[in-house]
């Protein structure tokens, strides 16, 4: 077992609060070693009489400097206005975990000086489950990453990735549950729409959701093998997969093309750094 250092969370917003939580949770740091801060203060008080014990900061270059490790959840529009505050060098005995979309790595290290990791998680860790993409800058030791690594298995699988792919990645493991819920309810919305009651719809959609991906992960089929064992030739799931086919690739292929093209019109958009 690592021998955890202090943990810090600046920007106790859904993600902030997802990943303290988390942590607490699962016992990965007690909560007497974490530190948190968030701009609008009632935010992080309220978090820490959820979890006692944890110390509310009163700015994030007090976090910055009692953590070990520290994630920075805040917007990217709020990341300029957040180093006014802390200044932008992070000693090197510590670690500064960027949970931002933008900027990449390679922009902060121009920006900030001292060891830089990027992680980009889910808000469907909250179950302990989900995936996070992570990336290090060129400064980190191999055992802040370890730790790091460590930590994040407080809420699910951690895939360590090039960052020029977190954008196709993120698409599945960060904003795919988002695209997954509206895919798993559109069977449940038009299924209402023809007629079955609406929370039935719901309860059966979902219920077949987590049966699907159980299959799927117990017996380790592939997503096609798993198609053709439902759709027998000549049955209706054949026919329904045919209408599927003549447009589903194209338009997820739409949707990677649209998240795309936000990011980068985020990263445009991020002024004073
Ligand atoms: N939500 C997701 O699914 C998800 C997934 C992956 C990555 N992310 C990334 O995570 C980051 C946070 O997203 P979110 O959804 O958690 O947003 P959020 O709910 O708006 O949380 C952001 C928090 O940062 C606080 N904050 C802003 N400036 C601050 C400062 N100078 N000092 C201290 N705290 C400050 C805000 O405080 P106030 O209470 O004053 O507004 C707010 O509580 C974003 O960069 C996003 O790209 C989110």
């Amino acid at each position: 077992m690592i021998d955890m250092p202090k943990v810090g969370v600046i920007g106790t917003g859904r993600l902030g609060g997802m990943i303290v939580r988390g942590l607490a949770r699962a016992g990965a740091v007690p909560a007497e070693s974490m530190i948190i801060q968030n701009r609008t203060g009632e935010k992080a008080l309220k978090l820490a009489r959820e979890i006692p014990g944890i110390k509310v900061a009163s700015t994030p270059g007090e976090v910055l400097r009692e953590a070990g490790i520290t994630f920075l959840c805040v917007k990217p529009q709020d990341l300029a206005g957040l180093l006014r505050q802390t200044g932008t060098r992070v000693p090197g005995d510590k670690l500064l975990v960027s949970t931002l979309l933008v900027p990449y790595l390679s922009r902060m290290e121009q920006i900030i000086s001292g060891p830089l990791a990027r992680v980009y998680p889910a808000v469907v860790q909250e179950t302990g489950r989900g995936v996070a993409l992570a990336a290090f800058g060129r400064d980190v030791p191999e055992g802040r990453r370890e730790e790091l690594k460590s930590l994040m298995s407080a809420f699910g699988m951690t895939l360590e990735i090039p960052e020029n792919l977190f954008r196709l990645c993120g698409d599945i493991t960060s904003c795919g549950p988002a695209f997954m819920a509206y895919m798993i309810g559109s069977l449940a919305r038009v299924a209402a729409r023809r007629g079955l009651d609406p929370a039935l719809a719901r309860q059966a959609a979902l219920e077949t959701m987590a049966a699907t991906a159980s299959l799927l992960a117990q017996k380790d089929l592939g997503f096609d093998s798993l198609v053709d064992l439902v759709a027998t030739p000549g049955g209706c799931t054949a026919e329904g997969i045919k209408v599927l086919a003549g447009g589903l690739d194209e338009m997820v292929d739409r949707v990677f093309s649209a998240t795309e093209h936000r990011e980068a019109e985020i990263d445009k958009q991020l002024t004073g750094l």
